[in-house]
């Protein structure tokens, strides 16, 4: 295991299913951990935060560690101190570090000079962790023949796009990506996901036609269409618009759907409400299973 996780790719294959199995233990009560005992792991935030910041504070508990929140507002970092001076210091004091941010560039050079273990907590280009727990839920619903299936992604080419790329390459399964003309998931992602499927047998498509991913599929996943930090949102609803998980969309797909969320959601524009709700099991599942794939990620990371 690498010192940190920034990335899907800084886990092996190997080591990606030994976290997804690890997730279901935890959940199904199978095992526990106290991993995390004597040790203080910060969570440092630029971002607001629902899910990761409660699922990483509640799973650091579980393990018998302790969280220190931190919002970026509150610390020197916004009066201009710098990430390298951030990072030393803060490694001085924690165990860990997990971290929201925007440029990823940023949480790189974080980690770089940073001697603990560093976890993305979602930049502007990635959200690893989001897309472990999606991988829990989806083996949780299909067991092995999550390689088979037809997965769909609908919507903006954003940070969850761009790991949910990575993780089909990493863990060999059929992706579909369906996103408006300019919109497309970040080019280094696609080339990323397509050279760790050479090995895991992944198929990796992207297209500017949401008909095209969504027939016969048996998961389509979509995000909000603006996300936090993104600045060209009206015109982008405008072209988002044909990607709308609705009733008729699904229509395409097949007829024992699952349908996931990373949420928040805003139900109307990405999502109808319907449908949010005829699939709310699956999305919540999803959100719960951000609690047991953090706390396998952190045991692996952390019994080093
Ligand atoms: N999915 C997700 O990361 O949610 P939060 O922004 O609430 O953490
Ligand atoms: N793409 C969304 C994900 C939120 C969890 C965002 O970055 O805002």
């Amino acid at each position: 295991m690498n010192k940190d996780f920034l990335c899907l790719s800084d886990i092996s294959p190997d080591e990606g299913w030994e976290i997804v199995k690890s997730a279901l233990e935890f959940k199904k009560g199978k095992k526990t951990s106290n991993v995390l005992e004597g040790k203080n792991l910060g969570l440092l935030f630029f971002k607001p935060s629902t899910r990761t910041r409660v699922s990483f504070e509640v799973g650091i508990n579980k393990l018998a560690g302790k969280a220190v929140y931190m919002t970026s507002s509150q610390m020197q970092i916004s009066r201009g101190e710098d990430v390298k001076d951030t990072a030393r210091t803060l490694s001085r004091y924690l165990d860990g570090l997990i971290v929201r941010t925007y440029a990823h560039a940023w949480l790189v050079e974080l980690a770089k000079y940073a001697s603990v273990p560093v976890i993305n907590a979602l930049t502007d280009f990635s959200h690893p962790c989001q897309i472990l727990a999606d991988i829990t839920t989806l083996y949780e619903f299909f067991g092995e023949r999550i390689k088979n299936i037809k997965i769909a992604y609908v919507g903006d080419g954003n940070n969850v796009a761009n790991s949910l790329i990575v993780g089909a390459g990493l863990f060999g399964l059929k992706l579909y990506v369906a996103t408006p003309p300019g919109y497309e998931p970040n080019a280094k992602a696609y080339q990323l996901g397509l050279e760790l499927s050479k090995t895991t047998g992944g198929e990796i498509y992207l297209t500017n036609d949401p008909i095209e991913a969504v027939k016969t599929a048996s998961v389509v996943y979509t995000d909000v269409w603006v996300s936090m930090g993104d600045s060209d949102g009206d015109t982008k609803k405008v072209f988002l618009k044909p990607f709308q998980v609705n009733k008729e969309l699904l229509s395409y797909a097949e007829g024992d759907v699952k349908v996931l969320h990373c949420l928040p959601a805003k139900k109307g524009q990405e999502i109808t409400e319907d449908v949010f709700e005829k699939h709310s099991e699956e999305i919540f599942a999803q959100a719960e299973n951000r609690l047991w794939a953090q706390m396998a990620l952190m045991e692996k990371l952390f019994s080093r």
